[in-house]
């Protein structure tokens, strides 16, 4: 797992850290660091910081927080041997050749070429004698070859082991075909087809890859009408869109959300190369992050039924929270976008994504239709259920229209549906900043993942941080350092990692570099010491700072290992219980 340090370094050279970013986050200068809306979660307010003195990045909002490396297997979601080859590949350095473990990403590998290989086997299926049923259904379902092709659908012969004896004969392990999920383990110890008899589709990734199937059972058969890959080590349903791969050069600053992978093929053979699905699960915050990369408004046309409808109100909440514009396409008589494409045409099917309502609208029309407009309790409600509606909208153009719209349907007047919708509003940011400062307040100390003992040793883990911090910015004090501490002088056990590592970085006589670090630390650690590195201010006297931190992280660590409480005496157990109390006090006047 070791890549040489001189590599690392070309690597952190190659790939300045802002240039890197700027592909994922539109960053703007702020003095000596940039500023940006972090790509890990959701938020209006920049608090992803890119400092490029130092090669590091931290998110304030969510504690991510790392070094060039570290973002990329956040952003790209990699493993650290990927990262770098990545990182390798975007600036035209050569991988050295040994030396690390890389059997995570020959797993991966073979699992790619496992897919590929049985996509290209079910699509030979379908032309073939074997998958006659299979084409004659697309075909009733009106799909052209090209179509087909452009897909790569395919067809699962009704056989237990063609696939698999198939892949036999290409060289691959039973094991790997498992880890694919297109294999299953048998009683007997052998290996048999997953999707038997199924019309099969392949779901390709951004860069071309095979990660995983859908496939439909043909009409008249028993069982789920889709089985799917299940998570495999590429392929996880809830960061996937079905069809992005096409979408995403689709000429538009549209996508469009359908329910299923039938509505996705139709609306591309009809010409609307834009629409994506999310794939058999419901709609995920990923999904939706995915989606605000490559596309300014989302169409969401989900099915009509009233799950459908739900879904779609689920989603507008999810999405709402990108900036992403949202419209909803309901398509009338209840019928999915395949069917009324093929009832009605493409050009009327255009005519109702240019009539497609904003997402305000259909929540609006969604209210008004729960309420008896004929009366006058009815419309009481639907003003008392709009007032609450538009209190949670942000544009405030579009709360005055809306408002001014509800206002004429009831024959009341505006202003006082103005001044409703802010005292709301007013209550619901008081609710939402209350929860959050509950939140913040209680964040750190109860659920710290990356160095859960910070919090019960708090004046010796602050001394650790400063240690770390100085040598950080100090090389030439190591040796006052480490004279006195070793790593196991350290309380904390994250902190003790952190300090052995700088050390090891320091001894080899190179200045202190969070590269070094990344490939031992896990993508949530490095944040911390991302926040480690930028603590370390300039001190008047940082020897002398330095000392204060030794002595003290000694006397707490002495005073831990001193004496069990069953086994100390009336009078170590008093001066114990006041030495508490004594650190309380002091604590409580900071
Ligand atoms: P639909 O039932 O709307 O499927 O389910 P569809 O794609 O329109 O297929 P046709 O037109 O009936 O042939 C929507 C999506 O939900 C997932 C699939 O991703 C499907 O495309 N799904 C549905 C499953 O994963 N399993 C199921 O059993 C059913
Ligand atoms: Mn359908």
């Amino acid at each position: 797992m070791r890549i040489s340090p001189e590599f690392l370094a070309e690597l952190r050279y190659r790939n300045r850290i802002d240039e890197v970013v700027s592909g994922y986050v539109n960053l703007k200068r702020s003095g000596s660091t940039l500023k940006g809306l972090c790509p890990f979660h959701n938020e209006k307010t920049p608090s992803f910081t890119v400092y490029p003195e130092n090669g590091s990045y931290y998110c304030f909002g969510c504690q991510n927080g790392g070094d060039v490396i570290t973002f990329i297997r956040n952003a790209e979601n990699l493993d650290y041997i990927e990262a770098v080859k990545w990182l390798a590949d975007r600036s035209g350095l050569q991988m050295p050749q040994e030396g690390y473990d890389d059997s995570a990403e020959r797993l991966r590998r073979t699992i790619y070429e496992i897919n590929r290989e049985a996509a290209r086997y079910f699509h030979q299926c379908l032309l073939s004698e074997a998958g006659r049923a299979g084409l004659a259904y697309l075909k009733q379902r009106q799909l052209h070859m090209q179509t087909i092709r452009h897909f790569g659908l395919g067809f699962a012969p009704n056989s237990w082991t063609g696939l698999c004896d198939y892949l036999k004969t290409k060289g691959f392990r039973e094991a790997d075909m498992v880890l694919a999920n297109v294999a299953g383990k048998g009683r007997n110890g052998g290996v048999y087809d997953r999707f038997r008899n199924k019309v099969m589709f392949p779901i390709i990734d951004l860069r071309g890859n095979v990660i995983a199937f859908g496939g439909r059972k043909l009409p008249g058969e028993d069982g789920a009408k889709y089985i799917n890959t299940n998570d495999t080590p590429v392929y996880k349903k809830s960061k996937n869109l079905y069809a992005l791969n096409f979408a995403k050069n689709a000429k538009s600053d549209a996508l469009i959300l359908c329910e299923g992978y039938m509505d996705v093929i139709a609306l591309h053979q009809a010409g609307f190369t834009n629409a994506i699905a999310a794939l058999g699960t419901s709609f995920t915050e990923d999904q939706a992050m995915l989606i605000s990369r490559y596309a300014k408004e989302l169409i969401l046309t989900l099915d009509a039924d009233e799950a459908g409808q739900r879904a779609t109100a689920r989603a507008i909440g999810i999405l709402n929270k990108t900036g992403l514009q949202i419209r909803v396409l309901q398509v009338p008589d209840g019928k999915d976008p395949d069917e009324f494409i093929k009832s009605h045409g493409a050009e009327q099917f255009k005519m109702l994504l240019e009539g497609a309502k904003n997402d305000i609208e259909f929540r609006l029309l969604k209210i008004k239709n729960s309420c008896d407009m004929a009366t006058d309790a009815g419309k009481l409600q639907y003003l008392d259920e709009g007032v609450k509606m538009l209190a949670g909208v942000d544009d405030e153009i579009a709360v005055n229209l809306y408002a001014g719209r509800i206002a004429q349907e009831c024959g009341v007047d505006k202003q006082v549906l103005l001044l409703r919708i802010r005292e709301h509003k007013r209550k619901i940011q008081g609710a939402s900043r209350r929860r959050q400062l509950r939140e913040a307040v209680s964040r750190p100390q109860f659920n710290d993942q990356v160095n859960p003992q910070e919090r019960k040793f708090k004046r010796a883990a602050a001394a650790e941080q400063t240690i770390i911090a100085v040598l950080m910015r100090n090389a030439e004090l190591l040796q006052q350092v480490k004279q006195q501490l070793s790593p196991e002088d350290f309380v904390t056990p994250f902190y003790s990692r952190v300090y052995d590592a700088v050390v090891q970085v320091l001894e080899s006589g190179r200045p202190f570099d969070l590269t070094a670090l990344s490939g031992q630390f896990a993508p949530e650690e490095m944040g911390r010491i991302v926040l480690l590195q930028n603590k370390s201010q300039v001190y008047q006297n940082a020897a002398a700072e330095l000392q204060d931190c030794i002595n003290v992280l000694k006397s707490e660590k002495a005073k831990m290992t001193f004496i069990q409480p069953e086994q100390m005496d009336d009078a170590q157990w008093a001066a114990a219980m006041q030495d508490i109390g004594k650190q309380k006090k002091n604590r409580g006047a900071v």
